[in-house]
C-alpha cells in the first residue's frame, strides 16, 4: 500500500461516519446511560440484592433469556447504580474454569495464577480480595457477575460444578464475617440446563429472572432514542421501522437492530445521503457476510466440509432439504483422500452445531417403518457459504453447474424441435453422433 491509497482509505471511513454526530450511542460493548423499559426485570434484581439490607441475600441469581434482550446491560446498569462493590466478568474470554478465576482475580487487580498454584489458593486469594474491596468502600455487599456463564461447562476436566459450589461456600462464609456477596449468571439457558451437582442445586434455590425477546415496538424505541443521539439528521421513522421489523423477524432482538442501523448509517455516508430503506437492506446482507465469514473461520476443516456438503447438495441440485445421510455422504465425497473421516455420529453433532451458528435450520420427518430423521435446510446463500469455506474450489462447482445447466437448456431446446429442423440446426452434432 502507498501514501495514495492510505489516503483514499482514510477519505472513505470519513465519509462513512460523515453523518453520525456520536457513534458512541450506537456502540453494543458499551452500558447505555439510561434504559428503555425493563423495569419489571430490573425491580426483581434490586428486589435480590438489595436484600442484604436486611441480613440475607440470595446466594445466587440466574439471568436467562434470548440474545439481545438486555440482559447484559441491565445488570451492569443496576449493579453500577446501587451502592454495591461488583466485578463484571464475561466468561467467553476464558476458556477453562481456571482461566475464568483468573479473570475474576484480574478484575479485582491481582496478577495472574499459574495453574500449579491451585483453585483452593485462588479462592483463598479471591476472598481476601473481596474483604479488602468491600472495606475500602465501606459497602457491605459484593456482587459477582458472571456473563456467558454456559462457556464454563465447555470445560469438562476443569469441574465446572465445583467451581460454582466453591464459590456458593465463599458467599456463606463471608456471610459469617457480616459481609455479603451475590453471583449473578447470566446466560441464554436456564439454571436447570446446566450440569451441576445436587449440593450446588439444593444451596442456590431457585432465584431467576427471565428476560423475554423484546417486540417490535420495543426495539423501535430503543433504536429511536439511539438514532436521535448519534446522527447529525433526524433519520426517517419509516427507516426505524424497517430496522426494528428486520431485527424483530425471528426475535425482538435490539443488538441486532443498533448494529443494522449503525451499518446502514454508515453506507449511506459513503454514498453522502440520508439513510433510507435501501441502505438498511444493504446493512442486512452486509452484516450477514460478516457474521458467516467470522462463523466460518472459526470453524473446523470438518465444520467447513459440513457447510460445503450441504450448500452443494443446495446449489447444484436446486433442492432445499438433506437428509443427515445425504450430506454424510457427500462429505465423503469432498473430504480431502488424506484426511480420516468423523464418525456419521459426530457428522450428525456438527451439523446441530450448524444450526445453532445460524448455518442451517432442521426439522424432525417420519420415515415411516424408519422412525424419525433429520432434514437440514441451508439458511443462507450456498454460494456465500461455498465461498467462504473453501475459495479455491467452490468457483469449480459454479463452472460445472453452470454447464450441466446450459446443457440441460440445450436438450429442452432440442427436444421442442421437430426431427427435421433438429438436424438442420444442430447438424454437426447429429453427424457427429452417427445420426
Ligand atoms: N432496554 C434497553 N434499553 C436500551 N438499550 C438496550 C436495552 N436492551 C438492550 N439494549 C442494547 O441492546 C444491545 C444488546 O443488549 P445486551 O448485550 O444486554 O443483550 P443480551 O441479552 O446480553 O444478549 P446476549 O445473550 O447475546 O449476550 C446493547 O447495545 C444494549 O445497550
Ligand atoms: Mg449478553
Amino acid at each position: 500500500m502507498d501514501k495514495k491509497e492510505l489516503a483514499k482509505i482514510v477519505g472513505d471511513v470519513r465519509a462513512q461516519n460523515s453523518i453520525f454526530s456520536d457513534k458512541s450511542f450506537l456502540d453494543n460493548l458499551a452500558v447505555p446511560n439510561s434504559i428503555i423499559g425493563r423495569e419489571s426485570e430490573s425491580k426483581k434484581l434490586v428486589k435480590f440484592l438489595l436484600s442484604y439490607e436486611k441480613g440475607l441475600v440470595v446466594p445466587l441469581v440466574s439471568i436467562y433469556g434470548r440474545s439481545g434482550s438486555g440482559k447484559s446491560t441491565i445488570v451492569q446498569f443496576v449493579c453500577k447504580n446501587l451502592d454495591v462493590d461488583f466485578c463484571y466478568v464475561n466468561l467467553r474470554k476464558a476458556k477453562t474454569v481456571f482461566g475464568c478465576i483468573n479473570l475474576i482475580l484480574s478484575e479485582l487487580g491481582h496478577e495472574n495464577l499459574k495453574n500449579a498454584q491451585g483453585v483452593s489458593n485462588a479462592f483463598v486469594i479471591l476472598e481476601k480480595l473481596i474483604l479488602q474491596t468491600l472495606e475500602k468502600s465501606n459497602n457491605s455487599l459484593f456482587v459477582l457477575c458472571l456473563d456467558e456463564f454456559d462457556t464454563l461447562f465447555y470445560d469438562k476436566r476443569g469441574k465446572p460444578s465445583d467451581f460454582v459450589y466453591k464459590l456458593v461456600v465463599l458467599v456463606e462464609k463471608l456471610r459469617a464475617l457480616k459481609k455479603h456477596m451475590c453471583i449473578v449468571t447470566i446466560s441464554n439457558k436456564v439454571l436447570s440446563e446446566f450440569n451441576l451437582d445436587d449440593r450446588v442445586i439444593s444451596r442456590v434455590g431457585t432465584s431467576e429472572i427471565y428476560f423475554d425477546s423484546y417486540s417490535q415496538s420495543d426495539v423501535l424505541k430503543i433504536i429511536r432514542n439511539r438514532a436521535k443521539k448519534s446522527f447529525l439528521k433526524k433519520i426517517d421513522d419509516d427507516v426505524l421501522q424497517h430496522c426494528a421489523y428486520i431485527s424483530s423477524e425471528e426475535h425482538g432482538d435490539a443488538r441486532r437492530a443498533i448494529d443494522l442501523l449503525r451499518t446502514s448509517g454508515e453506507i449511506a455516508g459513503i454514498e453522502n445521503k440520508n439513510i433510507s430503506k435501501k441502505h438498511v437492506d444493504e446493512a442486512v446482507s452486509q452484516l450477514q457476510k460478516n457474521q458467516i465469514t467470522t462463523i466460518i473461520s472459526g470453524g473446523s476443516y470438518h465444520f467447513r466440509l459440513a457447510c460445503a456438503a450441504l450448500s452443494w447438495l443446495t446449489y447444484v441440485n436446486d433442492e432445499g432439504w438433506h437428509s443427515t445421510s445425504e450430506l454424510f455422504k457427500q462429505y465423503q465425497k469432498i473430504i480431502s483422500s488424506d484426511t480420516r473421516q468423523i464418525s456419521y455420529r459426530r457428522f450428525s453433532e456438527m451439523l446441530v452445531e450448524l444450526v445453532n451458528s445460524g448455518i442451517a435450520v432442521s426439522k424432525t420427518e417420519s420415515k415411516g417403518r424408519h422412525g424419525y430423521g433429520s432434514q437440514f435446510k441451508l439458511s443462507v446463500d450456498p454460494d456465500l457459504i461455498g465461498n467462504s469455506c473453501f475459495p479455491d474450489w467452490w468457483p469449480s462447482v459454479v463452472e460445472s453447474k453452470k454447464r450441466k445447466d446450459d446443457a440441460l437448456r440445450s436438450m429442452k431446446a432440442l427436444k421442442s424441435l421437430s426431427f427435421g429442423r433438429r438436424r438442420s440446426r444442430f447438424g454437426n452434432l447429429y453427424r457427429n453422433l452417427g445420426l
